[in-house]
């Protein structure tokens, strides 16, 4: 089995396969060999469909003879080499279309580099390919270790920054490379239904199931567990769980003995879709949600989809909202098959991990585009915070924040798209006995808010656009969060 390097042209393939083995082989470079002339000479003087049936022959015999390929960004356009490429372990290259535009743009030896247009209309034409062929995908090159995890069938995601997300069946059995000791951290109701499936333990931790002990408290006794135990600076921690866990133990992992690492193992659909991933970390105080944290990116996420199993309905279809929100964010091929309603699987899981990695790859500190993740979670936070955190879940506070969102947006058709969705996942669309001033008091308090300005709002102009830092009217949010609170009659909000 060859190990194959593919993504488009300048997304650096030939530097991360000669970091693989100094005598990877290389398609240009054979096609080079082959018609003793440059690539762009082969273009000019032999035509596209010449250099693709010859690059075709090249690849086919170097993945047959060679432990390392690195295939031209055009090669998967053939079906034989697509084909071919089932048999081999295949990680695609994805930096973004700019980055690859400011390597390779212009290059006189790059015939299909010449202008910018058809550049990124190849781009997005090619992209899909890619990653129905890969294994990995990954936005900087592998190391040996993390292409060893995608032996086994399991996909991998490779984040600029941060360790490898490993994805299917068997994840938390995964060989990722991480030091020292493992402490596992959980709560009581996943430790019963999955504590097991996580091997070689040196050490369980384990709090009340729920939001309500997402606090210093908890925090404080795990740290002592943790010097109980005899953790030390050459351990790390894996949290086995939901956003909860995985953002308590998170935390108590960046700040015990000034940090070690985490390893996420997310068990349910708001932590396998979104809370596992970018490195954000905390408790909650009484005053606000998630007001006392860190940033602290898991050494490797590890995501059974097969865990969902076990989840509450209530709890899936809390999950349900933040696949909503992802999607909205990424548009494209996610939003087409989550806006018509399919079914989340596998692949909408992983799909909405890639969308979030992407995200925070472009923006880790929460500068500017991160705050996109935010979509929902303004008026969402605020909803929790007036309910003392007990009454919604997580998800279903953000799925009627989205609303809220979508009304602020002018987006009234998508609004009615999103609640359908949301009642048909058996989500609220509206909520009972709450006071529309205090929730809108409570968005004043939102952790984006800088120095005494309004808090921004992120609004969508339509799926895959997405705006952040905007500026919005307290009427038009009263407007919004009053409009959830109107149709209480017809189908109010359960309470837990
Ligand atoms: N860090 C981030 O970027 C981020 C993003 C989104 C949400 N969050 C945080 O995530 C938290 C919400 O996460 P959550 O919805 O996963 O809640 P949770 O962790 O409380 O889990 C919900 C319930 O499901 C149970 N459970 C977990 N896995 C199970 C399984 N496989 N089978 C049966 N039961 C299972 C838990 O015991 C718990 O009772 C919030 O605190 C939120 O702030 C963080």
């Amino acid at each position: 089995v060859a190990v194959v390097l593919t993504g488009f042209m300048g997304a650096g393939k030939t530097t991360a396969a000669r970091a693989l083995d100094a005598d990877a082989a290389d398609s240009d470079v054979l096609l080079e060999a082959r018609f003793g002339m440059p690539v762009g000479a082969i273009f000019a003087q032999h035509g596209e469909a010449a250099f693709r049936a010859a690059e075709e022959e090249v690849v086919l015999e170097a993945l047959a003879s060679s432990a390392v390929v690195s295939l031209g960004g055009g090669a998967v356009l053939s079906a034989r080499v697509r084909e071919a490429l089932a048999e081999h372990l295949v990680v695609a290259l994805e930096v973004g279309v700019d980055a690859c535009w400011d390597r390779v743009g212009g290059d006189p030896n790059r015939p299909l580099a010449a202008d910018r247009a058809s550049f990124e209309a190849r781009y997005r034409e090619r992209a899909p390919l890619y990653e129905q062929v890969a294994d990995v995908l990954a936005s900087r090159p592998p190391t040996r270790a993390e292409l060893e995890l995608a032996r086994s069938g399991l996909k991998v995601l490779l984040p600029r920054r941060g360790g490898p997300v490993v994805v299917g069946e068997g994840a938390l059995g995964a060989p990722v490379a991480v030091h020292g000791r493992r402490f596992c951290i959980t709560d009581e109701t996943v430790a019963d239904l999955h504590l097991a499936r996580v091997p070689d333990l040196a050490g369980v931790i384990e709090i009340p199931p729920g939001e309500p002990a997402k606090t210093l408290g908890t925090a404080e006794r795990v740290w002592q567990a943790l010097a109980a135990q005899g953790a030390t600076r050459g351990d790390h921690v894996v949290a086995l769980g939901g956003g909860v866990v995985g953002d308590l133990a998170g935390f108590c992992a960046a700040t015990y003995q000034r940090g070690i690492p985490v390893v996420q193992a997310p068990t349910t659909l708001v932590a396998q879709v979104d809370s596992a991933y970018g490195g954000k970390t905390g408790v909650d105080l009484p005053e606000a949600k998630n007001y006392v944290g860190a940033f602290h990116q898991p050494a490797a996420v590890l995501v059974d989809p097969g865990l969902l199993e076990s989840l509450p309905h209530e709890e899936f279809a809390a999950g349900y909202a933040e696949v909503v929100k992802t999607a909205l964010i990424a548009g494209g091929p996610l939003w087409d098959r989550v806006g018509a309603g399919e079914p989340v699987d596998d692949a909408v899981v992983l799909a909405c991990a890639r969308t979030k990695l992407q995200v925070v790859d472009a923006d880790e500190r929460d500068g500017g585009r991160r705050q996109a993740l935010n979509l929902g979670h303004t008026v969402g936070h605020a909803i929790e915070t007036v309910t003392g955190y007990a009454r919604l879940r997580h998800g279903e506070a953000v799925g009627l924040g989205l609303l809220a969102a979508l009304r602020l947006s002018g987006q009234d058709a998508l609004r009615d798209q999103v609640a359908g969705l949301l009642a048909g996942a058996g989500l609220p669309t509206s909520l009972e006995g709450v006071d529309p001033d205090a929730v809108v008091a409570a968005t004043a308090r939102d952790k984006k808010r800088v120095g005494t300005g309004p808090t921004p709002f992120v609004l969508v102009r339509a799926p895959g656009d997405v705006v952040v830092g905007q500026d919005v009217a307290p009427d038009a949010v009263r407007a919004a969060v009053a409009e959830l609170l109107s149709h209480a009659s017809s189908d109010s909000a359960h309470a837990r």
